[in-house]
């Protein structure tokens, strides 16, 4: 063994002993095979730790107070925000506004931006790959507003057909789509989308759920306007995620919820809106999970972006090798072809046995998987497929978890009489 390979696997046993959830054994008393990171990721216990210490050292409400725990909880979340805009190359830490989740982000804008800029004739252009958070959003606005919603179609493995791209986009006020698909791992050529969608006088808001967790993403380098973003797929809490959004739109938008916050001045009739970011934060915000999101951002930067995008290609590229085996025995993969052209995300199908018995039968051995639809009822149906289990991975997903899963499609395929 090379020394490079030595400090690599020294690298990986470390990140996961930092992950309690995984040192310990499931109620069948085995290792816990943790395959459903798209769905969301375990947390470090560093990101546990902050949320315990927020609590248990400085809990109090934040911007108002002047005493000392108060004015501590206040830095603690603004800090959190200003790592999460360095994280992303966001120009400036008001360009991060907290929302619950991506969900959320993109009902912000759809709510905000898109009311104020539709009309009739306008476009809402997407892909037939998206979450439904990223659809039906743009349904409800393509009905409120008149504007047509169109969509970027893919092949059959998901790929995105871009050949009459420019057509889709003539008219477009909007390009909204996702960074990578959560159902097939789909890396949209974002890029050449984004610059096609601003020539067409397009604004461009990217889901990035599945995207900013695995991969370095430079918000200002890929000049998108919007980003959805959630950070409990990122090693952060859940109900805490954000939107970015370029300055000069975030100031044209009227408020998402008001209230509390929000506002620089109210008399009895009338309210003079706070500056960027909390004209769009009403109420008290989700402080603690916004300081774990901000531990989860230390968390990964440490470890690299670029680090933990080869490590989710070379787990992908060997589970995609290992799976072969089961094709005599039925197994159809879906997806991108190779493991860089997408990002740690397998869906399969075993022979005609229905996804969820799959994945019942994978749990039988402590391996997790997601079987369904993936939020992407649409897509499944441009498919023809009634559902799909799906293994996704992460930083602390090794080749022992592939071999796991491959053992546990043996067994399923045994107890359904599948070919030898
Ligand atoms: C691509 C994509 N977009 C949006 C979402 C919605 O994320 P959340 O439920 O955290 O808002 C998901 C969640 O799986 C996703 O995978």
């Amino acid at each position: 063994m090379t020394t490079a390979t030595l400090a690599a696997d020294a690298k990986q046993a470390r990140i996961v002993g930092d992950f309690p959830i995984l040192n310990k054994p499931t109620s069948r008393g085995q290792r816990l095979v943790y395959l459903d990171s798209a769905a969301t990721s375990q947390k470090p216990q560093s990101v546990i730790d902050s949320l315990v210490k927020y609590y248990s050292e400085y809990n109090a409400n934040i911007h108002r107070g002047v005493y000392e725990i108060a004015a501590r909880a206040t830095d603690a979340f603004e800090e959190a925000r200003a790592k999460v805009a360095r994280f992303v190359n966001a120009a400036e830490p008001a360009e991060i506004i907290w929302t619950r989740n991506s969900t959320e982000a993109i009902n912000l804008v759809s709510y905000t931006w898109g009311l104020e800029n539709l009309k009739p004739g306008d476009a809402i252009v997407t892909t037939q790959l998206e979450h439904h958070s990223n659809l039906v959003p743009w349904q409800l606005l393509a009905a409120k507003t008149g504007a047509e919603l169109r969509f970027i179609p893919v092949d059959e493995r998901g790929v995105h057909v871009i050949t009459d791209v420019d057509s889709l986009l003539d008219g477009a006020k909007l390009l909204a789509l996702s960074h990578v698909s959560n159902t097939l791992g789909t890396i949209a050529p974002l890029e050449m989308l984004v610059r096609r969608a601003h020539k067409a006088g397009a604004r461009v808001l990217v889901d990035a759920a599945q995207s900013v967790p695995h991969m370095p993403v430079d918000v200002r380098a890929l000049d998108v306007d919007f980003m959805a973003v959630s950070g409990h797929k990122m090693l952060g809490p859940t109900g805490i995620g954000f939107l970015y959004g370029k300055r000069d739109l975030l100031e044209a938008m009227p408020p998402f919820l008001t209230g509390g916050d929000m506002i620089r001045r109210v008399e009895y009739t009338t309210t003079e809106f706070n500056e960027l970011p909390w004209k769009f934060e009403a109420g008290t915000s989700n402080i603690a999970d916004a300081i774990g999101l901000g531990a989860a951002v230390d968390y990964l930067s440490e470890i690299g972006m670029d680090w933990v995008r080869a490590h989710e290609i070379r787990v992908t590229s060997y589970a995609l090798q290992r799976l072969e085996e089961l094709k005599r025995r039925g197994l159809a993969v879906y997806g991108p072809p190779g493991a860089e052209n997408r990002a740690g995300v397998i869906s399969f199908n075993l022979g005609d046995v229905h996804a969820h018995d799959v994945a019942s039968i994978l749990d039988t051995e402590s391996v997790c998987v997601r079987a369904g639809h993936h939020c992407t009822m649409p897509l499944m149906e441009r498919m023809g497929w009634p559902a799909t289990a799906r293994a996704s991975f992460y930083i602390y997903n090794t080749e022992a978890d592939v071999d796991a899963l491959v053992a546990a499609l043996h067994k399923a395929a045994n107890i359904f009489k599948l070919p030898a």
